[in-house]
């Protein structure tokens, strides 16, 4: 088992507009510190009556020159790696609408490209206005979004939560990979808002889930990497957003709320009850929120000046966005190697084991006294595959996102 806590990286969008307002001091063995610094007479005749330095701490901060490339070396790579060695993986991004959550995450489309081979099953989840709808759906390509499939949750007697309706393709290159998160994209709600031409305006999920099977062994590793691209958090008195527009800004700040309420209550020692079904989002992200996972978490900011707050002068949204990812590093998460018999082979055994047995028990049968092959029998026993010893796969048309 690995005990970790969520780890936590920060990274400024880039703007042609000089600014002065912040400092990076990446240092290698304290971690990295991002400072906000707000000059107590500002622009505009408004004067800052509030403190003049905010100091936060992460593992490292992404500023504005650094390219997708290294992004993706420090926190995506660790990640990955750990995925394909059997553990879960998450990776989120958070920050105000229009700070660069969804350019992380996917890197922008022109940095879709072929880099590895390898086989997995894909699924790809919008949380829209509170509903699931599956992105993947093969029948609704680029269609409107009621007509995607509804994904329900569902959670069994052991209280593992299950997607209902949520489609796993298998994908047998980094290119079909590629295609898939491109169709789903291609199906994501996105609107032009004030703050961002290309909002996008749920949260989604990209999952791949992963199978690896040592050679010569009877064992299986599974595991889950989540790409998270939250939908951004909108203030709605700033943007003067209405309508649908402000429909949705009302369901995406709730959710964001139940999700700042999750980790404010993982964060503490006696984790006794976390309201993980009070949102979708919290339910399907419950293994990467102080569960079975590896998480780590980077916090997208812009910095230009209309990101300002105009009657305070302050980043304010930058620094909710700080003070949220340093609760978020206080999260402690155990990730366990997800190792199970190989279903396959121990059906085989079984199989094999029952032959045995029967020609075993007719050759002793024909001796006197009769013989009982007890231990055989319990043998054969103990290897059924529903055995409760045997964990089952649960690759159907769910996403299984059990605490192992
Ligand atoms: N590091 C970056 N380098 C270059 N362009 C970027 C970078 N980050 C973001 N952008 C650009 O800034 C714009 C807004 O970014 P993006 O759509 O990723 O924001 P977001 O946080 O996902 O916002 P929302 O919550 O509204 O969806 C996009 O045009 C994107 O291409
Ligand atoms: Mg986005």
């Amino acid at each position: 088992m690995v005990k970790q806590t969520i780890q936590i990286y920060g990274r400024i969008k880039p703007t042609k507009k000089n600014t002065t307002v912040y400092s990076v001091d990446n240092e290698e063995q304290t971690g990295a510190f991002l400072e906000f610094l707000v000059p107590r007479d500002l622009a505009d005749g408004f004067v800052n009556n509030k403190r003049e330095c905010y100091r936060f701490r992460f593992l490292k901060v992404f500023d504005q020159a650094v390219e997708q490339e290294e992004v993706f070396e420090n926190i995506a790579k660790p990640v990955a790696d750990s995925v394909l060695a059997g553990y879960n993986g998450t990776i989120f991004a958070y920050g105000q609408t229009g700070s660069g959550k969804t350019f992380t995450i996917t890197g922008g489309a022109e940095h879709y490209r072929q880099q590895y081979g390898f086989t997995t099953h894909i699924s790809y989840l919008e949380i829209y206005n509170e509903m699931g709808y599956d992105l993947l759906d093969s029948r609704h390509e680029a269609s409107r979004l009621e007509d995607l499939p509804k994904v329900l949750i569902m959670e069994d007697p052991d209280q593992n939560i299950h997607l209902k309706n949520l489609s796993l393709q298998q994908s047998a290159n980094e290119e079909e990979a590629l295609n898939l998160l491109f169709l789903g994209d291609t199906n994501r709600m996105i609107a032009e808002t004030p703050m961002n031409q290309a909002s996008t305006r749920s949260h989604c999920i990209f999952t791949m889930h992963l199978c690896r099977r040592e050679p010569g062994s009877a064992t299986l590793r599974r595991s889950k990497l989540h790409l998270v691209d939250l939908a951004g958090s909108d203030r709605v008195s700033k943007t003067g957003l209405s309508g649908q527009l402000l429909t949705e800004a009302k369901y995406i700040n709730l959710s964001l709320h139940y999700l700042e309420q999750v980790i404010m209550l993982c964060q503490r020692r006696n984790r006794s009850h976390i309201p993980y079904r009070n949102s979708m989002l919290t339910s399907v992200l419950r293994d990467s929120l102080g569960g079975n996972c590896m998480t780590t978490m980077i916090a997208t900011m812009a910095v230009d000046r209309r990101n300002l707050d105009c009657k305070e002068g302050l980043h304010t949204e930058s620094i909710s966005t700080c003070r949220f990812a340093q609760r978020v590093a206080l999260i402690k998460n155990e990730a366990i190697l997800n190792e199970e018999l190989d279903p396959a082979l121990v059906r085989h055994t079984h199989t094999h084991t029952h032959t045995h047995t029967h020609t075993l028990t007719a050759l002793h049968q024909s001796l006197q006294p009769p013989f009982k092959p007890q231990k055989h029998a319990f043998m054969c026993q103990s290897l059924r595959p529903d055995s409760p010893h045997i964990s089952r796969p649960k690759i159907d048309q769910q996403m299984s996102c059990s605490e192992n």
